[in-house]
């Protein structure tokens, strides 16, 4: 358990410190639209899920945070759940999509949270990770940031996250800048 709650603090300018930005390749990455479900895991105050709304019948935003998740409640349409990634209370194979926007270095167990992902997207589903590249200069700089801040982050380089996956995941590597995506599609039944 971190000693500050870092999320809990900054949830109320959460959305006004890290603008969205243009999502084009998100939804491009995870095929969207969807006409069933899809999952953000460790969604926090819904900034990205609030554009995908459109993209699917239905999105929830699943997060550990309670303050952060209330910022999520603010926007119209999306349904949250007070979670840890590492168990999250749904079904198998419930959710067309899975998204995780930098929030995977954040969780206390990341093969739990890779497991958990892959237990939740339907077959022929998709599940996208975007995380800091830790393999850039700069992402090594924040990592250190945030340790000096107290935050129990733990990055890990892109391949390593493609290594979390059951063997017979469908994995591949996309990046941008300092930005990267794990896009790991199962295989359909
Ligand atoms: C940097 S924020 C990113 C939030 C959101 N994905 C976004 O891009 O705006 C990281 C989020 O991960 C959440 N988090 C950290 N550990 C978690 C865990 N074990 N289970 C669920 N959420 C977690 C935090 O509460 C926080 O909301």
């Amino acid at each position: 358990m971190p000693i500050l709650d870092h999320f809990g603090f900054i949830a109320p300018y959460y959305d006004r410190v890290f603008k969205p930005g243009n999502r084009d390749d998100l939804i491009t990455l995870a095929a969207l639209p969807v006409e069933g479900m899809v999952l953000d895991a460790g969604g926090g105050t819904g900034r990205i899920a609030q554009f995908l709304r459109n993209q699917a019948a239905q999105v929830v935003v699943a997060d550990l945070s309670f303050e952060m998740l209330t910022q999520a409640q603010a926007k119209d349409g999306l349904l949250t759940a007070c979670s840890h990634t590492e168990w999250m209370p749904f079904e198998d194979q419930c959710f067309e999509r899975i998204i995780m926007i930098d929030a995977l270095h954040h969780v206390c167990h990341q093969g739990e949270t890779a497991q958990e992902l892959w237990r939740l997207v339907k077959p022929g589903g998709r599940i996208v990770i975007e995380e800091p590249d830790v393999r850039t200069w700069g992402v090594k700089l924040l990592a250190l940031g945030e340790k000096v801040l107290g935050m129990r982050s733990h990055f890990l380089a892109p391949p390593a996250i493609a290594g979390l996956f059951d063997e017979s995941a469908q994995v591949r590597i996309e990046r941008k800048g300092a930005i990267s995506w794990v896009i790991v599609e199962k295989p359909g039944e």
